[in-house]
């Protein structure tokens, strides 16, 4: 399982790459507005600190596919190859996900909570596909399950694109969604630790 770490805050970062196997930072914007401060040049200084070859999340916050699609660009212009672009899943997110494959830039479909949601991304071409663990365990449904059906109905049909699971808690979650076929996993600094 490939590891990446769910925060924006620079010291976790630091100690992050430092000490752990990542691969990368995913950000969201709550996390960003978190550190306070200008989220752009956040974004800039995890990308410093992370440097070229590492892979960073970043999620659109417009809302219309124009402005989204000009926002992605946008990240991408300013951070940098590797950097890879949050769409949360839905209508709107699905016609992004598919222009902005076509444009050659990555996207992680976020917010995912059904394998169906997962297959409609990944067939628009998403490189990533995120289910939320926690919070679907939250809804008193069955995280490490989606993951599971997820990642037995891309292998079934030969689909390359990745399951990125997100939303944890607790180790032990981490571990559940290792076994269940998840390829990657984005984990907050504390239970990175544990
Ligand atoms: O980055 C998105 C995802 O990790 C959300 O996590 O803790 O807000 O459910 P959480």
């Amino acid at each position: 399982m490939k590891l990446f770490i769910d925060t924006a805050n620079l010291d976790a970062i630091r100690e992050g790459v430092k000490y752990y196997p990542l691969i990368g930072v995913t950000t969201n914007p709550t996390l960003l507005s978190r550190e306070g401060g200008d989220p752009v040049e956040t974004l800039k200084a995890i990308r410093a600190i992370i440097g070229p070859d590492r892979e960073l999340h970043v999620q659109v916050t417009e809302t219309e596919a124009d402005k989204m699609i000009e926002e992605a660009q946008a990240i991408v212009a300013l951070l940098g190859k590797n950097t890879f672009i949050k769409v949360p899943v839905g209508e709107v997110g699905l016609q992004v996900t598919a222009a902005l494959a076509e444009l050659g830039i990555g996207v992680t479909e976020t917010a995912i909570f059904t394998a169906g949601q997962a297959m409609l991304a990944a067939r628009a071409g998403a490189s990533y596909v995120a289910p939320y663990v926690n919070r679907l365990d939250n809804i008193l449904a069955d995280g490490v399950g989606v993951v599971s059906d997820i990642a037995q109905t891309f292998a079934v049909h030969g689909i390359g694109t990745e399951v990125l699971a997100a939303s944890f808690k607790s180790p032990e979650q981490v571990i559940r969604v290792a076994l269940a076929g998840g390829h990657t996993a984005t984990l907050p600094p504390d239970v990175l630790k544990g």
